[in-house]
């Protein structure tokens, strides 16, 4: 629909995000990675609000500056109101108050993971409704049906670890930083899948008992701890030689396992459209894996852009301007919700 600009601010973990939505189309999109987390293997909270606030102002104006647009000619504001890091969510909602308030604007408050399900309508081609969604990101696995209404119907998720945990954790027994996952996807390409046995994160439902499509990935991690921990005195020769095995070996198991609870999900509900968002979608094995399973299965797959996989704010502005169109609209009372559901 054709409204005035939208602003959408993302900081909801650790990357500081802005972007302008503008006539049906995306504008600007500016992420600005935080790199202070790189020494610490993970997130350190109180680190990545501090960056936020010091780059939160610069990368909105990069985003109205590459947008080409003017404060004044703002329609609205949105941001990620949860779920996410408190101190780090309330820097953006802040900032986003700054704005609406000073220019006079109604704010839009988005769910980040509605943000990655409706990321795959930041481009063409965008999927029908209703369409199945594989959420894949570094807090959430999730497997919904999505429907008219920002309806969301949940069919299965995993028990412990989110999938991109399961890289980075991987990736960091494995010597290499953090974030792991794209790490372990480069390496993993010039590896041995067939080399490490890992137990499937597919847990097989009974019928009636719960919910069909359950994966659980913490026993690869220990797999993998335990085949480190077994490996005797050249332990760091044998690891240097076989990482990429291992890379290989644990991403084709992850991805099997995805790819399988799509197939299935496909079969028991008819829906013939698939989308795979959140930043594991990045992967160039699960890309492909999930591409083939469409040509195969029949159905069509939309996974977005690479840098609309990882963390940024255009889906938080696409999925703002379906809000608006639908008539949603928050006020400057909007607050942050660090545990929010999708
Ligand atoms: O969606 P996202 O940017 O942030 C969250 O909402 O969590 O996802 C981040 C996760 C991290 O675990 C990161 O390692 C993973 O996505 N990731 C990847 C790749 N790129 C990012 N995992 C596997 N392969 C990749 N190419
Ligand atoms: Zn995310």
């Amino acid at each position: 629909p054709d409204l005035p600009p939208i602003l959408a601010i993302e900081t909801s973990c650790d990357d500081t995000a802005a972007a302008v939505w503008a006539g049906g189309a995306l504008r600007s999109s500016v992420v600005a990675g935080q790199r202070v987390h790189e020494g610490f293997g993970g997130v350190v909270p109180e680190h990545a609000s501090r960056a936020h606030e010091r780059l939160v102002v610069p990368t909105v104006q990069a985003a109205l500056r590459e947008g080409g647009v003017a404060m004044g000619d703002l329609g609205a504001v949105a941001v990620t109101v949860g779920p996410g890091l408190a101190g780090s969510l309330l820097v953006g909602l802040s900032a986003a108050k700054g704005v609406a308030l000073g220019a006079g604007l109604p704010l839009v408050g988005v769910n980040h993971l509605e943000g990655h399900v409706y990321s795959v309508f930041v481009e063409p081609p965008r999927p029908p409704l209703p369409f199945l969604c594989l959420t894949v990101s570094g807090g959430h696995t999730l497997l919904t049906l999505v429907e008219e209404g920002f309806r969301h119907t949940e069919l299965g998720r995993t028990r412990d670890d989110a999938a991109g945990e399961a890289f980075d954790k991987v990736a960091k027994l494995l010597g290499l930083p953090y974030p792991g996952g794209p790490h372990v996807d480069r390496l993993a390409a010039r590896g041995d899948a067939d080399f490490l046995d890992l137990p499937s994160p597919r847990l097989a439902g009974k019928h009636g008992e719960r919910p069909l499509f359950d994966l659980s990935f913490s026993g690869l991690k220990t797999a993998v701890r335990y085949w480190i921990a077994d490996l005797g005195g050249d332990r760091a020769a044998v690891l240097e030689r076989h990482r990429a095995d291992v890379c290989a070996s644990f991403q084709r198991t992850v991805v099997d396992a995805l790819v399988d609870a799509v197939r299935d999900a496909v079969r028991r509900t008819g829906v013939r459209a698939v989308a795979v968002v959140g930043g594991v979608s990045a992967n160039s094995g699960l890309r492909a894996a999930v591409e083939r399973a469409g040509r195969a299965d029949g159905f069509a797959t939309f996974v977005p852009d690479r840098a609309h996989s990882v963390d940024n704010a255009a889906m938080i502005a696409v999925t703002a301007a379906f809000k608006l169109a639908a008539g949603h609209a928050d006020g400057l009372d909007l607050g942050a919700h660090p545990a929010l559901a999708l």
